[in-house]
């Protein structure tokens, strides 16, 4: 690993992760390709450790000819794949998107590696590795065993749709052309620089902005929460030691109801940044997702067992330096918070839906 283009660098995890290879790998350089959409902000890439070593290109990964000139440019031997339209509220209100760069953008960058590479030496020292989501697996019944990666696939929203297509893609170009690919399906991520449409992020800006906390439905839907950081310690690990053709299911094993989840992070707030009243007199219930999954439950014991893998943070610790990293950066939330279309995207997702 020694040149590597990075997807979507710009946004949440992409962004974390290039850090974490900053450290983790001395030798390698990074190409950054990032369209930079509402998701992403150069705000996230300031104060990078080595900076030298990384290079931002804003572009689309569905631009063909941009992705061959950047792996044929920087002689690319890793292709690091985060870029993609996230979120399932989204989706369900847009789908147009999550099919172009989800599934039409994955097809784009495998067939351009297949192409540079092939023309080149082949696929001898080369990874093609793609970030995906336990959502294509779809939702489990209280107390069905945890996704296991032979787990069927049964999405259910438009967003994780769009994953499962790509991550079939994904395999038919090892199976079909050995490309040697690499999958992790990752459960739900949380810590700093994630965009505040998601569930965590939310909570706390709107708590300290003294807004309602929207929660959809009964709140006892169940995610399996990771630290954004062992997400990102967990592909290193995949792309460096993993098996080409394989998938590994990477998880957190902390699975509150999302109501107690936000209750945890109000009494943190409650502690870190006491109010005249209660965070917790914030929350509100609305109008639930259509097609809300219910839980999600992620079986890690391939990637502990084959690649040693497993999370360092508990949620206690992940949730408390998550709050104190908002806390602390108050211009990047001033950045995030007066960008064009965000007051616009709460009022169509909550106040259209009846909530607030
Ligand atoms: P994000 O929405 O924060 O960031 C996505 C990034 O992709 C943004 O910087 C955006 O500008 C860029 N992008 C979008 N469309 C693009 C295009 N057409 N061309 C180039 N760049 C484009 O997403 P995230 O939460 O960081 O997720 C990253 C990846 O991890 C995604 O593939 C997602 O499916 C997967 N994933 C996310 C989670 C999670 O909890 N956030 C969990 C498991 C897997
Ligand atoms: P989210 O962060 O959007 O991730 P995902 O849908 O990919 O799991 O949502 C996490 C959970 O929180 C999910 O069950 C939906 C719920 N949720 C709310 O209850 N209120 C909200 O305002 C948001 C954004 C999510």
């Amino acid at each position: 690993m020694k040149s590597i283009l990075i997807t979507g660098g710009a946004g949440f995890i992409g962004s974390n992760f290039v850090r974490t290879l900053l450290r983790l790998e001395p030798d390698a350089r990074i190409v950054n390709l990032d369209a930079l959409t509402y998701a992403g902000s150069l705000e996230n890439l300031r104060d990078l450790p080595a900076p030298e070593r990384h290079t931002f290109v804003q572009g689309d990964i569905c631009d063909r000819e941009l992705v061959e000139d950047l792996l044929r440019q920087h002689q690319v031997d890793t292709l690091i794949h985060f870029a993609a339209e996230s979120h399932v509220d989204r989706s369900i209100l847009g789908p147009a998107p999550f099919v172009q760069t989800n599934v039409m953008g994955t097809f784009t960058l495998l067939d351009a590696c297949r192409r540079v590479w092939g023309e080149a030496d082949g696929f001898a020292g080369r990874r093609f590795h793609h970030v995906s989501t336990d959502e294509v697996y779809g939702s489990l019944e209280p107390g069905a065993p945890a996704f296991q990666e032979a787990t069927p696939y049964e999405p259910r929203s438009p967003y994780s749709a769009s994953k499962a297509a790509s991550d079939h893609l994904v395999r038919a170009y090892f199976h079909t052309y050995g490309m040697p690919v690499t999958i992790t399906n990752c459960s739900n991520n949380y810590g700093p620089y994630q965009f505040p449409e998601k569930l965590i992020p939310l909570m706390i800006l709107n708590a300290v902005r003294g807004q309602a906390l929207p929660i959809y439905g009964d709140g006892k839907q169940i995610r399996d929460w990771l630290y954004v950081e062992d997400h990102c310690e967990a592909i290193h690990r995949v792309v460096q030691d993993g098996k080409p053709g394989e998938t590994y299911n990477v998880g957190g094993g902390n699975q509150p109801y999302n109501i107690d989840l936000v209750r945890e992070i109000c009494a943190i707030l409650d502690e870190l940044r006491p109010g005249a009243r209660p965070y917790a007199e914030l929350i509100q219930h609305v109008p639930d997702r259509p097609g809300h999954d219910r839980r999600y439950a992620m079986d890690i014991s391939k990637i502990r067992a084959e690649l040693d893998w497993v999370p360092r943070h508990d949620i206690e610790s992940g949730l408390r330096a998550t709050v104190q990293w908002y806390l602390d950066h108050p211009d990047w939330v001033r950045a995030v918070l007066e960008q064009d279309g965000y007051q616009t995207w709460l009022d169509k997702n909550y106040v259209e839906r009846g909530g607030k």
